[in-house]
């Protein structure tokens, strides 16, 4: 809630009377979750499982249409505005923050659905770079908002894919599904545990008295990009050798720990290693889902820790910062489980708490991050939310 003028506005009020004031029209409005992932990392583009919960950070589209074919579009974090011409589309992005939004209007086009022109304006509070995906937020947020634009609808898991490939193909990172999933799919109070290649998933409930604790390093390495790119050609170089070993192998879901150890002398060794933190991963996924099921919380906080050992030795895409911030969560009485959320090299860490733990944790992790590192980390209790819709 913002107070403005005496009287105390809801945030998507504020952005409707902003949408007026610069455009002369009532706009409706859609919003879009960020997520946390409790675990199962860099496994979605290996066809693997993962579980996020879309949380109580989101992005916020305020839309009204156009005459013409033009989308133009504002955000209250970035100060220049952008226009695209939906008759002259570009093939690729320019590395500016509207390549998300246009990437999505480009592809849902390329889907079949015809666009009219919109005036777009974005509010959002999901952390930008902080692994909290607020790219999906804002991809499906304005694909939500171009298509009712245009009296359009389409199924939640096209919606899901089309903005996916918006990422791949316009802006250029080879990114799987897990984040446009949970932002359209999201349940209140739960996570989901999902098949990235049958795209089922299971709702599982957080459990009571339990909080997630985003705790966000403030830092993003540079390296995030290119290396994430690499990350998944590495896995694909090793299902590249191990495949005409195991014919079934489609991708490293379908590996095991013994047939990776079976053709380990194969592999190089940053492929091998590669490939052991993908296989292993999967299984915790499973084994974590199983945990929450049966309430065995602490089975759950061990898997968590390997999960982030592994993303730190075998995948390396941790960072000094991340490893401080899971060493510091796991001094505090009552952490069950910590480790880097999303796709890493900075961003945030994800830990289960017990509720009545949290103030304690927060005062510890803060004051211990801010010595080390000589930066105060933004600590955040957050909810497992619901998917996008519309708001207004
Ligand atoms: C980023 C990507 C996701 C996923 C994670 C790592 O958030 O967008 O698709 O690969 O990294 O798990």
């Amino acid at each position: 809630m913002f107070e403005k003028r005496g009287t105390v506005l809801s945030k998507f009020e504020e952005l409707a009377n902003e949408f007026k004031d610069l455009h002369g029209a009532a706009p409706r409005i859609f919003s879009a979750p960020g997520r946390v992932n409790l675990i199962g990392e860099h496994t979605d583009y290996n066809e693997g499982f993962v579980m996020p919960a879309a949380i109580n950070f989101s992005t916020a589209v305020a839309v009204a249409g156009r005459e013409d074919r033009t989308i133009v579009i504002q955000s209250d974090q970035f100060a220049d505005r952008a226009e695209l011409d939906l008759d002259k589309p570009p093939s690729q992005g320019t590395h500016h923050w509207s390549d998300y939004p246009f990437g999505v209007a480009i592809k849902l086009e390329e889907a079949g659905c015809r666009l009219r022109g919109a005036n777009l304006l974005i509010k959002s509070n999901v952390p930008i770079g902080a692994g909290l995906s607020s790219s999906a937020a804002i991809e499906v947020s304005t694909a939500l908002a171009l298509l009712d634009n245009s009296g359009l609808t389409t199924d939640r898991l096209e919606l899901a894919k089309n903005c996916q490939k918006a990422e791949n193909e316009f802006v250029g990172a080879r990114s799987g599904i897990m984040d446009q999933f949970i932002a359209c799919f999201g349940a209140e109070g739960h996570a989901l545990m999902l098949d990235c290649r049958s795209l089922e998933s299971t709702p599982l409930p957080i459990p009571d008295g339990v909080k997630l604790v985003v705790c966000n390093t403030m830092v993003k390495h540079q390296l995030a990009g290119g290396e994430y790119n690499k990350r998944r050609a590495e896995c694909e170089a090793g299902v590249r050798v191990l495949s005409p070993h195991l014919p079934k192998t489609a991708s490293l879901r379908d590996v095991t720990l013994a047939d990776l150890e079976s053709y380990r002398a194969e592999l190089p060794e940053v492929v091998y290693r590669r490939c052991r933190h993908i296989v292993t991963e999967n299984d915790r996924v499973l084994r974590a889902a199983d945990a929450l099921r049966s309430s065995d919380l602490q089975t759950f906080g061990k898997l968590m820790a390997e999960s982030h050992q592994s993303l730190r030795d075998d995948y390396e895409v941790s960072c000094r910062e991340l490893d401080l911030m899971v060493g510091f969560a796991n001094e505090v009485e009552g952490t069950i489980g910590a480790r880097m959320t999303g796709g890493g090299f900075g961003g945030c860490t994800i830990n289960l708490v017990a509720a009545d733990r949290v103030d304690a944790f927060r005062e510890h992790v803060s004051a211990r991050y801010t010595k080390a590192v000589g930066r105060n980390p933004e600590v955040y209790v957050c909810t497992a939310a619901t998917a996008a819709a519309r708001v207004q």
